[in-house]
């Protein structure tokens, strides 16, 4: 049994990694819930009601495995400490994710490249459902490139942000005080936004350049020309995406809708679509409408839809945990 802390357990991924926690009978033999300042009978696990604390290295350190899901100032400093520490870490910030000597891992697409890691980022969440599409096209034909533009929803910006869309929903049904705080650059419901993050001299948001970035890491093609539009939509939860990729070698789209349905962690849609209210609470990345441009055997498109907070940060971050427990264990049984 192992003692756990989940810091950021207030928030809409923390909240989502004890629930995950239960689910997969992570095998919790303590756990500690952490946020920004402390709260009496704050969250809930396996039936009971716990305290949140204050996140200090000091109340982190008696535990074993700790699931940070507080923003990049939650880790940055606490993340490599506790790993250095002994501790099995895996954070759901960006902070860590492109350093070189971290591996960046999707369970179902690299977990190789895990080796005895104490420190796991979790991806981007918009990368990890698209590098689950991309594996089987990658090892099918190889990739030469990769264009996507997101359809984003508004609980991937945190729960303000999901808060802050029902409250510009209600004012459209009446006369309703809307604060001009937002999380967002622009009005959200009834919109969409083509801007995640700030912009770079380049003119890329910081979504895109996560998303470019890190998919080259994690597929190991440092080369790969990758481009991505990001867009924020008033959509609850799970994150769609349009893919179009160009592949090295031809090939007919059958055989790449046979790798797509044979990846783990992938539901390949033959027929019919599927939409972001579809996946909701699920883990599985659902990839369908794949099809051919005008009869190329080189150039492919697909949509691709995964839910945000699961496989797109709580369960992968669970389930590098469990990765790097294991691993763990193994080391101590040899
Ligand atoms: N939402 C997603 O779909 C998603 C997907 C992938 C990755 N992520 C990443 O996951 C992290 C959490 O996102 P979220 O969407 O869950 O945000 P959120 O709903 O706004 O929750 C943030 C949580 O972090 C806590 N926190 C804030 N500052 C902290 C600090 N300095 N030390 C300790 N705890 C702190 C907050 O506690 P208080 O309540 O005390 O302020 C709250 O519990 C972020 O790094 C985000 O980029 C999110």
């Amino acid at each position: 049994m192992t003692n756990v802390a989940v810091v950021g357990a207030t928030g809409a991924v923390g909240e989502t990694i004890l629930r995950v926690l239960e689910e997969r009978a992570f095998p919790v033999e303590r756990l500690g819930a952490f946020a920004s300042r402390d709260r009496t009978a704050a969250v809930q696990f396996r039936g009971q009601t716990h305290d949140v604390q204050a996140t200090s290295f000091e109340r982190l350190a008696p535990y074993d495995v700790v699931l940070f899901a507080g923003g990049d100032d939650a880790s940055k400093d606490l993340g490599r400490r506790l790993a250095e520490a002994g501790k099995l870490v895996a954070d759901n910030s960006s902070t860590y994710r492109m350093q070189s000597d971290v591996p960046l891992v999707v369970p179902d697409v690299n977990p190789h490249a895990l080796r005895a890691a104490r420190l796991a980022p979790v991806a981007n969440c918009s990368t990890i459902q698209l590098v689950l599409a991309l594996k089987p096209l990658r090892d099918a034909a190889g990739l030469r490139s990769v264009r996507v533009a997101s359809y984003q929803s508004v609980s991937g910006a945190g729960r303000p942000a999901l808060e802050r869309l029902e409250v510009e929903e209600r004012a459209l049904h009446g006369p309703q005080p809307v604060d001009a705080q937002t999380p967002f650059p622009s009005a959200i419901a009834r919109n969409v936004i083509p801007q995640i993050g700030s912009f770079d001299d380049a003119g890329n948001c910081t979504e895109e350049t996560k998303i470019i970035e890190e998919t080259r890491k994690i597929l190991e093609l440092p080369a790969l020309h990758v481009a991505a539009t990001t867009v924020r939509v008033p959509v609850r939860y799970a994150h769609s995406e349009a893919v179009f990729v160009e592949t090295e070698r031809e090939i007919a789209v059958e055989e790449l809708a046979a790798a797509l349905a044979a990846q783990p962690g992938v539901k390949f849609v033959a027929d019919g679509i599927v939409t972001p209210r579809d996946v909701e609470g699920q883990d599985t990345v659902y990839v369908g409408r794949l099809r051919a441009e005008e009869g190329s055997r080189r150039h492919f498109q697909v949509w691709v839809v995964g839910d945000n907070l699961r496989i797109g940060a709580a369960t992968t971050a669970v389930r590098l945990a469990e990765l790097m427990l294991a691993a763990r264990r193994a080391e101590s049984a040899a």
